[in-house]
């Protein structure tokens, strides 16, 4: 019996090492799973950026479209970019092989991924890759060290280093100012990334509304069907109080000769 309850522990352990993650803190984002315009922008980031190396094997083209209210025109002239049809699953271009032998690891599929990771973990890595020349493609990132994948989206988001900067001294979650003069009081901080200027087309906070967008989309793909099972459970609480009156009255009238 003892024998069996360690192995159960030590089965478990693996599963609260990933739960803990990395020491890099995570930036939160809050998301709206009804904002279609959001998810739009986010599907096209994905087939544009991600679908030459990951898939979203477990979602079809018809059903993004339907879902994010795209009508099929449109998703084929602009969201289906390999001779997929629009019934067909969002299968990657590149095998797993290849995956494995150009960037060391292969693509994972990222129907899911959003489960797995969490939104905050996704906003959180698609913004800290930054310039490492020591790695094979001249990045890593901030929550998944020694990365293989590139930095794909540097053209939007411009080159990112890490190094010492000034940064403004917090005191239980407040910003320190200087009492005399109000000036801001800093310090030097490293292990800070900062973006080089002008080496992206969006500015830092256009960036960061593309990446919440495409989480959003993510998130969205793990479990298309959450909306609806919510409104549905309305309408079944909703039946449930309405119900409760008729029971009620018919409950009076059974009781009533019996008192
Ligand atoms: C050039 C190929 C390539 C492109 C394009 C690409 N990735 Fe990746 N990605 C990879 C590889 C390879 C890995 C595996 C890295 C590893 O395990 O070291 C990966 C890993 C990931 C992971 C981590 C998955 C996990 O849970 O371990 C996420 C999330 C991810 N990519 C998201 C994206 C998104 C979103 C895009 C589009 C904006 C994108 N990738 C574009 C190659 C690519």
């Amino acid at each position: 019996m003892k024998k069996q309850i360690a192995a159960l522990i030590l089965a478990a352990i693996p599963m609260f090492g990933f739960a803990a993650g990395g020491a890099y803190p995570l930036d939160k984002v809050s998301i709206d799973l009804t904002d279609k315009a959001a998810m739009q922008d986010g599907a096209k980031t994905f087939v544009n950026y991600c679908m030459g190396c990951h898939g979203a094997k477990f979602q079809r083209y018809s059903r993004v479209a339907d879902d994010l209210g795209i009508s099929e025109e449109l998703m084929m002239e602009n969201l289906v970019l390999t001779d997929a049809k629009y019934g067909d699953h969002m299968i990657s271009s590149m095998s797993e092989a290849d995956g494995k032998k150009w960037f060391g690891a292969a693509a994972p599929d990222l129907t899911l991924v959003s489960r797995v990771r969490g939104k905050d973990w996704l906003y959180t890595y698609m913004r800290t890759f930054y310039e490492d020349p020591s790695r094979p493609y001249g990045v890593n990132n901030k929550v998944f060290d020694s990365v293989g994948m590139p930095n794909v989206l540097v053209g939007l988001q411009g080159k990112q280093t890490i190094g010492c900067t000034q940064v403004q001294v917090v005191e239980d979650g407040k910003k320190v100012f200087d009492p005399l003069t109000g000036v801001a009081v800093t310090e030097e901080s490293c292990d800070e990334l900062t973006i080089e200027p002008n080496t992206g087309t969006l500015s830092e906070a256009e960036f960061d509304e593309k990446i919440k967008n495409l989480v959003t989309f993510l998130e969205y793909s793990a479990n298309p069907v959450k909306l609806k099972s919510q409104r549905i459970g309305t309408y079944v609480l909703l039946f449930l109080a309405f119900f409760f009156v008729f029971a009620y009255l018919l409950k009076r009238e059974y009781w009533k000769d019996v008192h």
